[in-house]
């Protein structure tokens, strides 16, 4: 039975990323609401209790502290959360399906289907059922099929509202979103339910960003948003690439680009490369469902994006090994970062792993540094262990190394002292800034031999 002093009863099933900072703000927001997020994952849901939460996020833990044990509740009771609640968000992984039909692209939905059959077996009352995990178009269409096909006297409703937040900014892009996106079917009780979810976020977030649609453009919506966000930094790579060749420089390139304010000043930083869990797998996803209606020149268009993206990898690698005389046979190469960008300890997909496995591959020794993200670094490289070192101190990673390579763009890697680090170091000295965040000219003063991205390298041969 739903808690009756609260007047709505939300349950959010997959406390990860996405799961929990979302619950966290809405419950901050809405005391009038009673949220439980649930989790298969006991330690995650443990964690979530405590002061050292599964995720570092900045500002997380404040917001969640507000309303924890008040009204957010964090539990690994699926079952009985489900039978309480009116409005149930999905928000379970989604990855890219690694066997069978559509292998390396799909996405996997077991999840999502397994916990669709048990809201319907569980059920016995109506719910809303919010798809926060990006999902292919139409998988509404499959949900509704488990949802309504059991002949039980209760009716779902499946309403679309993808999650735009990003890693390191969540709290302040929860709080203030640039729009929120809700989509349902066109019926009368597809908008009846829609409007119940747009109650809840207007609770802080102004109407006229809160938009509604019907649920095929809202699940589309959310995979071409992350597709276009990814091109722009494989278009920005790649003529990285070109400005390296042609001793133009990538960042004044992207400035005067930027400043049309038709193009925009974001999103044009030239890196190493894009990870994240979202970004490759949601547009494998778009490329997959591309294909599967025959469209095979988007597909194509769309999959050169994940293309570029590898070779912008392959490249930072190929160009360290070459610099350092077409051997790193034993040399310590410290990697500043494995974080895939500040401010988070997530390592999905961080090209940071790519090129700790190409410099292993080269029998390097890879000594890593990063102030959140060692403890999932461990575990994305724990079968190559005896070619890497763990590191807490940048300091002592860079001693005696041969390169240091900067992998994420932390503040921390800005303010060191290079001229300590370089004293220490195996001579001649390299940088590889795969973020471009130093002042080039001063290290390359400072006796290093300096390799950015996109723009011509500083060398003293
Ligand atoms: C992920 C993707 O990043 C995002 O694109 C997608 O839209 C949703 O899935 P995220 O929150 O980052 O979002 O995932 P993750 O941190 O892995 O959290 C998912 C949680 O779901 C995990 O804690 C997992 O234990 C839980 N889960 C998964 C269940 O509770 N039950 C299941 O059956 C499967
Ligand atoms: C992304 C989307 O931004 C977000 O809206 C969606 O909900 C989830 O996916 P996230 O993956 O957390 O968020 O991080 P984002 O800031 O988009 O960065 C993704 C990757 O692109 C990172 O590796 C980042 O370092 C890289 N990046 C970003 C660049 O290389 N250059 C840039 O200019 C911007």
């Amino acid at each position: 039975m739903p808690d009756k002093r609260f007047n709505k009863n939300i349950l959010c099933i997959g406390a990860g990323y996405v799961g929990g900072p979302t619950m966290a703000m809405i419950a901050a927001k809405c005391p009038q609401y009673k949220i439980t997020v649930a989790d298969t994952n006991e330690e995650k849901i443990k964690a979530w209790q405590t002061e050292n939460l599964p995720i570092y996020e900045p500002g997380l833990l404040e917001v969640v502290k507000k309303s924890r044990d008040r009204n957010l509740f964090f539990s690994t009771d699926i079952e009985e959360n489900i039978k309480k609640a009116d409005i149930i968000f999905v928000s379970v992984n989604t990855p890219t399906k690694m066997y069978g039909i559509g292998a390396g692209k799909t996405a996997d939905l077991q999840f999502w289907e397994k916990i669709a059959r048990d809201i319907v077996r569980i059920a016995d009352s109506d719910k809303i059922i919010v798809e926060k995990s990006t999902l292919p178009v139409r998988t509404a269409e499959a949900m509704e099929r488990i949802f309504n096909g059991m002949n039980k006297k209760i009716h779902f409703d499946v309403v679309s509202n993808p999650e735009f937040l990003a890693e390191g900014t969540a709290i302040s892009d929860l709080e203030n979103p640039d729009r929120i996106l809700i989509g349902s079917r066109e019926t009368e009780s597809g908008r009846i339910a829609r409007e119940k979810i747009v109650e809840i976020y207007a609770n802080w977030i102004p109407r006229d960003k809160i938009i509604t649609c019907d649920i095929w453009s809202s699940e589309l919506s959310k995979l071409v948003a992350n597709a276009f966000l990814a091109q722009r930094i494989s278009s920005i790579n790649s003529i990285s690439a070109l400005c390296e060749k042609t001793e133009a420089d990538i960042a004044k390139v992207a400035r005067a680009i930027g400043m049309d304010s038709r193009i925009g000043p974001k999103f044009l930083n030239a890196s190493v490369g894009f990870g994240g869990s979202c970004f490759k797998k949601d547009i494998l996803n778009l490329v997959y469902i591309c294909e599967y209606y025959g469209l095979h020149e988007v597909a194509q268009y769309w999959e050169n994006v994940v293309k570029i993206n590898e070779y912008q990898e392959e490249r930072f690698v190929q160009k360290m090994i070459h610099a350092m005389f077409n051997t790193i046979a034993h040399k310590r190469i410290a990697l500043f970062g494995f974080a895939f960008k500040a401010n988070t300890g997530d390592t999905r997909e961080s090209p940071a792993i790519y090129i700790t496995r190409k410099l292993a591959e080269e029998r390097a020794h890879v000594v890593i540094n990063d102030p959140e993200s060692l403890r999932n670094a461990a575990q994305d490289l724990k079968d190559i262990r005896e070619y890497v070192e763990f590191e807490t101190d940048p300091y002592k990673a860079s001693q005696e190394a041969h390169a240091i390579a900067i992998m994420t763009e932390w503040e921390l890697y800005k303010t060191l002292d290079y001229k300590k680090i370089y004293k220490r170091m195996e001579k001649p000295a390299f940088l590889f800034d795969g973020r471009n965040i130093l002042d080039h000219q001063e290290i390359y003063e400072i006796g290093f031999n300096v390799y950015p991205i996109g723009k011509p390298a500083l060398t003293h041969f």
